[in-house]
């Protein structure tokens, strides 16, 4: 992993929202951006502003090279060796709905999630069951941990997809996916990993993990909202049906026929986020440069005080998974009886933004009996010292409120 030595005072620096005085525990449901990624998109709009792949003329050429080099930059990103494995998609949600709607399944193929899938990767198999498509659910073990072997018992020749959460957005918990691949895949199975909240947050590797298809988005990688990427192994790709299909997708047509261009552009249909993908690729250097490394064992650390501080508090429960050194920088907890939408928006007064509800995940909340949590997730910007003034004004909620 590649990663140099910046000092978080100097990350600080260029995250101009910083400067309002806010503290920023809202990263799982989008990270802020620096001045880096802000200037690059600009530039685009300022200096190139054209049609990448259409038109020969040196602006439109320009965009073309830009697209080009930020493909290549995400594909490094997430350890693909060939950038024609990347496409671009508006979000993960979209990803994931291109598999769901691409892939070829037949009448008797099961799909596999485990029990606490955002809505984005349950919801497209919700549907799909009118395709005659099975959806099965693998249930967590009392800890909260992925059960694997429920997940072995679970698994048969009929499944054709694992599509699983890689880091859960409840609570940062990271499954075990190197287990789950290899299962997987004895039984011939691909697996599409959900990884909206691993890429940004934990050195990662696609080739490594040996995953069929990886699904994330900008937003929570310090990029624009409005893009985010699928990959996929390329002859996987070659396979799937075009999901979104027209302009961009033909290399020619006639009134009866099409003729589609090569993976990934047959799956990239009409004119595509040029900003926002340039972007996404300077968001990936900007993450690269600190270190994926470096900012894991930061969340970690902030994650690990937040939690105790948490546990001194007399009527605070931290929901899913403890053990810190499973998750990423994710904690849900409740206050006593107190809604969740209640202590967010009385830390919003005090200028701290955390997300409250059941962040996408109603199924499990649902499933637990539960009307929702506060959610603080941390990034690389955010200090010890930020994390002491959220327990603080926390412990007065409780003493008051709770
Ligand atoms: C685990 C997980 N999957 C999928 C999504 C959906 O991401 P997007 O809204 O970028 O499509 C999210 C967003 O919070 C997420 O946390």
């Amino acid at each position: 992993m590649r990663g140099i030595k910046v000092k978080i005072e100097k990350i600080r620096a260029d995250f101009p929202v910083l400067k309002k005085g806010i503290i920023y525990f809202d990263n799982a449901c989008m990270t802020l951006r620096p001045k880096q990624v802000i200037e690059a998109m600009n530039e685009y709009y300022y200096e190139f502003p054209a049609c990448p792949g259409r038109s020969l003329h040196q602006l439109g050429n320009k965009a073309s090279e830009a697209i080009a080099i930020a493909r290549k930059k995400i594909a490094r990103f997430i350890g693909a060796k060939n950038e024609k494995e990347i496409v671009f998609t508006r979000n993960t949600t979209e990803a994931i709905n291109l598999i769901a709607h691409s892939l070829k399944f037949g009448k008797k193929n099961t799909v596999l999630s485990s029990d606490r899938e955002h809505n984005s990767n349950l919801v497209p198999w919700i549907i799909a069951r009118e395709r005659g498509i099975k959806h099965v659910i693998v249930k967590e073990k009392e800890s909260h941990e992925f059960d694997l072997d429920a997940f072995s018992e679970a698994m048969n020749e009929s499944v054709k997809l694992v599509s699983i959460v890689h880091a859960s957005n409840l609570d940062g918990y990271i499954l075990p996916v190197k287990e789950i691949i290899k299962t997987a895949h004895d039984f011939n199975a691909l697996v599409l990993l959900d990884g909206a909240q691993s890429a940004p947050h934990s050195p990662l590797n696609v080739k490594k993990m040996d995953c069929d298809f990886f699904a994330f988005s900008s937003h929570k990688a310090l990029g624009p909202s409005g893009i985010g990427a699928l990959y996929g192994k390329k002859h996987l790709l070659e396979e799937l049906r075009p999901f979104i299909s027209g302009g961009s997708t033909v290399s020619n047509s006639t009134y009866e026929s099409a003729e589609f261009l090569e993976v990934p552009e047959k799956l990239e249909g009409g004119l595509q986020d040029v900003a926002g993908i340039i972007g996404f690729g300077k968001a990936c250097d900007y993450i690269e440069k600190i270190g994926r490394s470096r900012i894991a064992k930061h969340e970690r650390k902030l994650n690990k005080k937040f939690q105790s501080g948490l546990l001194e508090l007399e009527k605070a429960e931290i929901i899913g998974v403890k053990d810190t050194e499973k998750k990423t920088g994710i904690t849900s907890f409740n206050i006593g009886k107190l809604d969740s939408h209640e202590v967010a928006l009385l830390l919003d007064e005090a200028k701290i933004a955390m997300r409250s509800g059941m962040h996408c995940l109603h199924s499990w909340f649902n499933a637990h009996k539960l009307r929702g949590a506060v959610r603080a997730s941390f990034y690389a910007y955010n200090t010890e010292w930020e994390v002491e003034k959220a327990l603080l004004e926390l412990s007065e909620i409780e003493k008051h409120l709770a």
